[in-house]
């Protein structure tokens, strides 16, 4: 689908975005865990350097992303700040709504914030599905890894009832900022992708009842 008719399938309405999906009963088990390189917290491009150069870029070269810069990512979005447990994305009452997947061509990784790892579990090439989920989008066919924000609104309906999906999908655009400006530090680039089926999108990926998807996140080394 070329970008003008996406545009104007959405205009139309043809992505009905929801935030509470059910994903499948029984989620996809992890075979392995994986610790992560110590995150950076210090590095060569200023905040507002890669505030400046952040641009939504959707063609990238089919490289795949080294387990540091992966890990670097994921840290930016949900890492671990501080002894308390608090994260590098602002959360409604701490109370953390989102998960971070990063979908490759062969494996589907979840982030474990807590001792900042990754459980891996190897799968058939899952770009293609998700792409076909996201109308057909060239971007998420192509990158060599797609980070999968996922939020369970239903952590926070206790505290804030009918504004939990609302605060869950704030969560999310915190959090995708952070990667985003994070990959440009990196020397990459990405585009969040918004239109995504995201019930179909969770239960595609095996994710645990309650999540679903909010942002696909093309990521990769520009062209
Ligand atoms: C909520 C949201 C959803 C978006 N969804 C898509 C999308 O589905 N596909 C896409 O290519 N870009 C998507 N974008 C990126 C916008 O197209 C992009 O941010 C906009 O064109 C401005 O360009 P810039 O990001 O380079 O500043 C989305 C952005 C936001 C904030």
């Amino acid at each position: 689908m070329k970008r003008r008719e996406l545009l104007a399938a959405l205009a139309a309405g043809a992505m009905t975005q929801v935030s509470t999906g059910q994903a499948q009963e029984s989620p996809a088990k992890y075979t392995n865990e994986i610790a992560l390189p110590k995150p950076k917290v210090s590095g060569t491009v200023s905040l507002e350097d890669a505030i400046q150069r952040r641009r939504s870029v959707r063609r990238f070269r089919s490289d795949p992303l080294p387990v540091e810069t992966i890990g670097q990512l994921l840290w930016a979005g949900q890492g671990i700040t501080s002894p308390d447990g608090k994260r590098a994305a602002p959360s409604a009452g701490a109370l953390y709504a989102l998960e971070l997947y990063m979908v490759t061509a062969a494996e589907v990784m979840h982030y474990v914030p807590q001792g900042h790892r990754a459980q891996t579990r190897a799968t058939p090439d899952m770009r293609p599905r998700l792409q076909a989920l996201a109308l057909g989008q060239a971007s998420v066919g192509a990158a060599p890894a797609l980070i999968v924000v996922a939020a369970d609104p239903g952590r926070l309906t206790q505290r804030y009832g009918a504004r939990a999906s609302v605060y869950s999908d704030l969560e999310a655009g915190h959090a995708a900022q952070n990667l985003l400006l994070q990959a440009v530090a990196l020397g990459l680039v990405a585009v969040p992708v918004g239109a995504v089926d995201g019930p179909q999108a969770a239960q595609a990926l095996g994710l645990p009842s309650g999540q679903s998807v909010v942002y696909v996140i093309p990521v990769g080394l520009p062209v």
